[in-house]
């Protein structure tokens, strides 16, 4: 009994003191303990962290007055987590937190930071197909329930829509919170939780009204992630008449748990942690974090931190890898632990024609969501090269402008003095193609490539009175190449983490249609407010939930695979070539050949993840190792493992990965001409049914020699684990980041089917922080 009273002693505590003890201004921190140092009367963590904090207010209180105020521990006392990481959230002076330093069983403290959140048809694009493979395979998800921490739930949405989905899996310990506009009776079979999280927002910002406090979506981006990795069947989705069709998520009947941590008002990390320790705890299968901290080491990354406890339980967790290309080493969320998804272009664009008055017909990609008369009837059309003067601009009227992209001024600042402008219609004549993030204009806008843009130029140069019809609501399947690595999607290598390949695939991500709240304005036309059950948005933040569900699907089908051995089948089956059947190319690298540090190892192919073949498994002690061995800290290795009895015999480097990444310092050399010298080991796990023999096949990488030992792994039987060594020597130059050196090694069935690839990258990093 007593010790069931102590499970809330972190909510009820009474403290004894004057919470005036700030004369400075307070901040959250994140606290990590130590549980073996917690002494033995105290019966539940909580009840221990409550007293340490408590004996810290009252040592650092001026007055140590004895009056009793019962509301100052619970208003200091945030959150006190359970899985996700050992140890509180406390809003403190720098005193309080220097005192709490001194405290027995303090491992590290950060300060609560924000993070990013990286903000139907895509199904098809990757072949997931009732009939065959993987879908039916995996009875599309439904024994696999898929958290997200994210900005909420449209629980009206209709791709939470229940219909041919079973009971709930009795193992699920969540719940539908009630709140504003928000209760159970709106959870069902498909959407089985729903949890909000800001008592960290608001301890930090004491000002934040908080205007929707449930899991209610009041953004729209949870449930656009949500439904794009486990929407339910929706007949005649569209946004507008784009992307016409049945809409359905990539596991449409895996079940979905939302946990809200990202609010209107802003976000903190402790309450993301809250967010994930409680989906730990509900029994989620899968993590869907559209979201990352920047620039810190994993040691103070709590989204890091957290994962590896998810990681731990058998949770499979998959992270956007960023926006913020194509610079290289931006990629955040690099933990080893976790799969890192970068944004993809898919083979369907959304379009309008430019009808010219001698009957020549030009398409270009436009998701403007009227198609009134106005633009229907032909209006006088006039080329302004670059669109940077918008006194100039303003003089136009009532016509259709075409613009110029340029180096010196971008489509960004070309689109908006455009719409400043209220001018009729607007063309963009650009060399990149994946504008996706610029085309939902709120004005008539069409964007062309160079070769249209010229059909359009030589029209109004040669006729005396040029005039053209617009048209929008088109979709194009089927376009080619696809897929193409996105231009803002972040490139590695991970300075968190660079001895691992980040990031690891590449999903689609580009112009994904997913649900939207129907009362959440999905865009606007000339600053009206425009609603739609659907939307198109564009972003690694679409990419990581395709991975969820690719994921998803592996785990229903393979409940027993670890979550690295499925991150292992998702990688080493990747695409590195398109739909025209040439490799993969880089939008935001002048469509050169992508390379491994901006798709990692490849396009998911979710029927080939299913029979990988071989999988390079890793297991806790392995991760260990790896943090042993980059030479942190016993505290930072107890901060990340929780554990006070890292074992630190063993530290390797080897980290059992599916990629190869060596990293040279760009930064230290006149002619960047370095000498390689390097060896990896791994291990396979032939998880095919019987003894398999795979051969080594390596491509050529320049300046370099690359050896593997032994060249071929006979395996006997299934579930056989075997080793070899992949040598890498030679020269390569690296002056600069973008100096890529890469290859692949394929281990090639002999007389079977698979192929178990994996990228081998040198690269030259350059640190940022440190
Ligand atoms: C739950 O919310 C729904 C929709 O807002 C409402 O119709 C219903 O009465 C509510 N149920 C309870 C028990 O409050
Ligand atoms: C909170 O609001 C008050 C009154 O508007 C203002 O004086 C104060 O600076 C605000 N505090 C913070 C932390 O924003
Ligand atoms: C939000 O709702 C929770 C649970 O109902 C409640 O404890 C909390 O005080 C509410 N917060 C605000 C800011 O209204
Ligand atoms: C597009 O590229 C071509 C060839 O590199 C160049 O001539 C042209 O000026 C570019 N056009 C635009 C709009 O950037
Ligand atoms: C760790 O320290 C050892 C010994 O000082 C050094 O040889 C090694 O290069 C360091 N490892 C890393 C990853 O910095
Ligand atoms: C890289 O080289 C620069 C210049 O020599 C040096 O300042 C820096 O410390 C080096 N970085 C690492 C990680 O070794
Ligand atoms: C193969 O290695 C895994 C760890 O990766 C281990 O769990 C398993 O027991 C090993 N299998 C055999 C047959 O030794």
């Amino acid at each position: 009994m007593a010790a069931h009273m102590r499970m809330f002693f972190c909510l009820s505590l009474m403290v004894i003191l004057l919470a005036r003890s700030t004369l400075t201004e307070t901040d959250n921190y994140i606290v990590h303990m130590d549980l073996a140092a917690m002494p033995k009367p105290f019966a539940t963590h909580h009840s221990w962290y409550s007293a340490t904090l408590s004996s810290v207010l009252l040592d650092t209180s001026p007055l140590r007055t004895t009056t009793s105020s019962s509301s100052s521990l619970p208003s200091k006392l945030i959150h006190c987590y359970k899985h996700a990481i050992n140890g509180f959230t406390a809003n403190l002076t720098p005193s309080q937190l220097d005192a709490l330093k001194n405290s027995p069983g303090y491992v590290s403290s950060v300060r609560d930071s924000s993070v990013r959140a990286d903000t139907t048809h895509s199904s098809n694009f990757l072949a997931l197909t009732p009939n065959s493979g993987l879908l039916p395979i995996s009875n599309y998800g439904s024994d696999v329930i898929i958290g997200f921490v994210d900005t909420g739930v449209w629980p009206e949405s209709e791709s939470f829509n229940d219909e041919a989905i079973s009971k709930i899996p009795s193992r699920w310990k969540g719940e539908c919170e009630s709140g504003t506009h928000f209760n159970a009776s709106l959870c069902n079979k498909k959407l089985i939780g729903g949890r909000f999280f800001n008592k960290g927002l608001i301890a930090k910002f004491p000002n934040v009204t908080i205007s929707m406090n449930s899991t209610r979506d009041t953004n729209g981006h949870g449930t656009h992630t949500s439904t794009t990795a486990a929407g339910s069947y929706v007949k005649e989705a569209s946004f507008f008449g784009y992307g016409q069709g049945t809409a359905r998520g990539v596991a449409p009947r895996a079940r979905v748990a939302i946990y809200k941590a990202i609010w209107k008002e802003g976000n903190v990390v402790s309450d993301v942690i809250a967010a994930i320790d409680q989906a730990i705890s509900d029994g989620v299968d899968v993590i869907s974090l559209s979201l990352g901290l920047d620039g810190v080491p994993l040691y103070e990354d709590p989204v890091a931190i957290a994962t590896f406890a998810a990681m731990e339980r058998g949770i499979f967790v998959a992270t956007s890898a960023g926006n913020k290309g194509p610079q290289f080493g931006t990629v955040h969320s690099g933990a080893p632990w976790v799969l890192n998804v970068a944004a993809g272009t898919m083979d369907r664009d959304f379009g309008g024609t430019i009808t010219l008055n001698n009957g020549v017909s030009v398409l270009g990609s436009s998701l403007f969501v009227l198609n009134s008369a106005i633009v229907l009837s032909p209006l006088p059309i006039v080329f302004m090269g670059q669109c940077h003067n918008l006194k100039k601009l303003k003089r136009v009227g009532f016509k259709i402008v075409v613009c110029e992209d340029s180096d010196e001024y971008s489509l960004d600042l070309q689109v908006d003095n455009v719409q400043s402008a209220k001018i009729a219609v607007g063309v963009f004549i650009s060399n990149i193609s994946d504008w996706d993030n610029l085309i939902q204009t709120s004005f008539p806008s069409i964007f062309l490539n160079a070769y249209h843009g010229n059909v359009i130029k030589d029209y109004i140069m040669r006729s005396s009175n040029p005039k053209a019809r617009v048209n929008f609501h088109k979709t194009i399947i089927g376009t080619k190449p696809a897929p193409s690595v996105a231009r803002y999607s972040s490139r590695g290598p991970s300075e968190s983490c660079p001895l691992v390949l980040k990031p690891d695939i590449m999903a689609p991500g580009d112009a994904i249609l997913a649900s939207w709240p129907q009362k959440v304005a999905a865009t606007d036309v000339y600053s009206r407010p425009i609603y739609s059950k659907f939307n198109v948005l564009s972003g690694t933040s679409m990419a990581c939930p395709h991975a969820a569900g690719v994921a998803a699907l592996l785990k229903g089908a393979h409940p027993g695979w670890s979550p690295a051995a499925i991150r292992s089948a998702m990688m080493t089956t990747a695409d590195v070539v398109d739909n025209t059947q040439t490799l993969i190319k880089d939008l935001g690298n002048k469509n050169k050949v992508a390379t491994p540090l901006a798709m990692g190892s490849g396009h998911v192919n979710p029927n080939k993840a299913i029979d990988p073949g071989l999988i390079y498994d890793i297991g806790i002690e392995d991760y260990t190792n790896l943090l042993c061995a980059l030479n942190y800290t016993k505290n930072q290795i107890q901060t990340i493992t929780r554990s006070p009895s890292n074992d630190c015999e063993k530290p390797s480097l080897d980290l059992n990965y599916p990629s190869f990444i060596i990293t040279v310092n760009a930064s230290d050399s006149e002619s960047g001409r370095r000498e390689i010298s390097r060896e990896f080991k791994r291990r396979v796990t032939n998880i095919g049914e019987k003894g398999a023999t795979y051969r080594a096949k390596m491509t050529p990488m320049k300046g370099l020699v690359v050896t593997v030992e032994p060249k071929m792994l006979k395996f006997k039987r299934k579930n056989q684990n075997l080793s070899f060594k992949l040598k890498i020597r030679g020269h390569v130059s690296v002056k600069r980041e973008s100096d890529v050196v890469f290859g692949y090694l394929n281990w090639v069935e002999v007389g079977g089917g698979h192929r178990v690839q994996s990228p081998i990258v040198v690269a030259g990093l350059r640190s940022h922080w440190n």
